[in-house]
């Protein structure tokens, strides 16, 4: 993906003479010129691809509400001003399709309209989560005269023919209701916000899947998955062959790399006959060991990259009928494959999950971002996991307390992330005992240091890590040296807190930034004949206005005798030092 500069660049440097007809065409169009560069989009920024709002890099520094709150204009309304002084700029909040359809064809926009007067009166943003015909698999959002008419918009079965309270995705007439439900919302938003871009983005359904099987086996589903793999989806493999998720390639190899037949013969045996899907994979009970291995598995792939192929085409179409209205970037969430989820049906099924990426892909060209809900303790190895094959990483939902605080501060770094949002907000926004709660003394240094992160990911000068009990201690490399990064100790504190994080900036040859908590810093140019090194200078600051204002100079004690860095445990600090060798 180009930005729109580069790409004028790169023509008028082909052919000086575009230049005339260019500047022709922006001062003949520079009303249109300028709305449609100014939507909020995503955009490959050198190193990064960042969300642009209003010709600027935006860091989502997030919130998401619990599911019933934004139903009621006058229960969000001391709300906005409680998460606007957490430093949130960016509120998730759903939009239900019961609510503003309640009547086929007739919508009512009146809550849609008063959150986004609420936010722009709190100097709040919006991202818009569309309940649409699913949320966390099942089927409870769509309107009445949606869920009663099963003749017309059909259920998925269950392997004995009982009906699930899922809509099948298989159903042409539950898609079209849905996308023209969508794209009114997107028509409507548009012609609201389409000058003010208080919504910066949408999320397209909830953590869609099948639970409680591993497929859809309706008479539709059983009849489609008894044919032939599409075309579509088969030229697309072939084509990214080289660059397929690793665990997806795997299960097409094994199973024999065919270009063509049907969904077993491609992708091999589904669930066996019989074998019914708990609502947790301890039921029947797993030893310790399976119940920690299990949840790395595939189980039955074929079933999950067949209900994935359903969901993406849907979704795609849902996305590209709202976009055709209005468009602004668009992403789905997953609910992950986990410890007690760890078979497809136990988790939704045929979710945007990472080993079936590439299946979304195909079926959804139109989506900007596949993104997980990330509740795990393995946030590395799932951030990670989420960021191959250039996925933007976008974090709708997560913990917000120290453990969410701790991975916020790495990832903004180590993932170039393009938001994060803790579920739930409205509840950790009360400030306890030692002040405000975590996340939010986590997003006001964020947010000090913004213009700071957006110019390093472009340029790829960033780092973070966040460290916890299983991970007391990480190594990061960045500019020429190598940072060892542990719980930062003091005499006087006896243990290591839960959690700490950083986010490490390379400001220049032997010069770094590291703001954040609880950990302590040391410097080795990663060679075992490493010349002698110190540390030239070390001060603490703020930033204001994108100008370092100094504070202490530290020294002693504070920089560990000269050893290293060290981030209090006790509050979010601002950390700059110059490094120096010596003979
Ligand atoms: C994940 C869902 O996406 C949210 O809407 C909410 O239901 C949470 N789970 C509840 O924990």
């Amino acid at each position: 993906m180009l930005n729109s500069t580069e790409y004028m660049k790169r023509i008028i440097m082909k052919k000086p003479s575009t230049l005339l007809f260019v500047f022709a065409l922006v001062c003949l169009m520079p009303s249109a010129y300028a709305q449609v560069n100014s939507l909020p989009h995503l955009s490959k920024e050198g190193a990064a691809t960042q969300l642009i709002v209003d010709g600027k890099p935006f860091l989502v520094l997030g919130g998401e509400l619990h599911n019933s709150s934004s139903s009621s204009l006058e229960y969000m309304q001391p709300i906005w001003p409680r998460l606007a002084a957490m430093h949130v700029n960016t509120v998730l909040t759903p939009v239900c399709w019961d609510l503003i359809e309640p009547q086929e064809g007739k919508f009512d926009f009146t809550l849609v309209d008063g959150l986004i007067q609420q936010a722009r009166r709190n100097d709040l943003r919006i991202a818009f989560l569309w309940f649409g015909s699913w949320k966390n698999g099942v089927s409870t959002y769509p309107p009445a005269w949606v869920k009663t008419d099963s003749a017309r918009f059909p259920r998925m079965k269950d392997e004995a023919g009982h009906p699930l309270e899922t809509l099948s995705p298989l159903s042409a007439a539950t898609r079209d209701a849905d996308a023209h439900a969508f794209a009114a919302l997107m028509r409507h938003i548009r012609e609201v916000d389409g000058q003010t871009h208080t919504v910066l983005m949408m999320q397209v359904e909830n953590e869609v899947g099948v639970l409680g099987e591993s497929r859809d086996r309706s008479a539709a589903a059983n009849e489609a998955f008894g044919k032939a793999v599409p075309a579509e989806l088969m030229q697309y493999l072939q084509k990214h062959k080289d660059t397929l998720i690793p665990e997806f390639r795997k299960v097409w190899e094994d199973a024999g790399g065919r270009t063509s037949g049907t969904w077993e013969q491609v992708f091999g045996p589904g669930k066996p006959k019989g074998l019914a899907i708990p609502v947790r994979t301890l039921s029947p009970p797993m030893t310790p060991e399976e119940h920690e291995t299990a949840w790395r598995n595939l189980y039955w792939s074929v079933d999950e990259i067949f209900m994935a192929w359903q969901y993406a085409r849907f979704v795609g179409q849902v996305v590209q009928a709202g976009k055709a209205e209005y468009n602004i970037p668009m992403y789905v969430n997953a609910w992950l494959q986990q410890r007690d989820h760890a078979w497809p049906g136990t988790y939704p099924s045929g979710g945007p999950l990472p080993q079936v990426v590439d299946v979304w892909r195909a079926g959804a060209p139109g989506l900007d971002m596949l993104s997980p809900d990330l509740y795990v303790q393995e946030f590395d190895e799932l951030a990670t996991r989420y960021t191959r094959s250039g996925n933007p990483l976008f974090i709708p939902e997560s913990a917000g307390d120290a453990r969410g605080a701790a991975n916020v501060l790495a990832a903004f770094g180590q993932y170039k992330l393009i938001g994060y949002s803790p579920f739930g907000i409205e509840s950790t926004s009360a400030a306890g005992p030692d002040g405000p709660p975590a996340i939010a003394k986590a997003y006001e240094l964020l947010a000090q240091l913004s213009p700071l992160i957006v110019a390093h990911q472009q340029k790829g000068t960033i780092a973070g890590v966040a460290l916890d009990k299983d991970h007391p201690s990480k190594k990061i490399q960045l500019g020429n040296y190598t940072l060892s990064v542990s719980f930062a100790r003091s005499w006087m504190t006896a243990q290591n807190p839960d959690y700490a994080g950083a986010i490490i900036i390379s400001t220049g040859e032997g010069e770094y930034l590291i703001a954040g908590k609880g950990v302590s810093v040391t410097f080795s140019c990663g060679r075992t004949d490493c010349p002698a090194m110190g540390l030239a200078s070390v001060e603490e600051g703020t930033y204001t206005g994108g100008a370092w204002i100094p504070g202490r100079r530290l020294n002693g004690d504070e920089i560990m005798s000269g050893t290293g860095l060290r981030l209090p445990s006790e509050n979010y600090t601002v950390q700059k030092v110059e490094l120096y060798q010596y003979r």
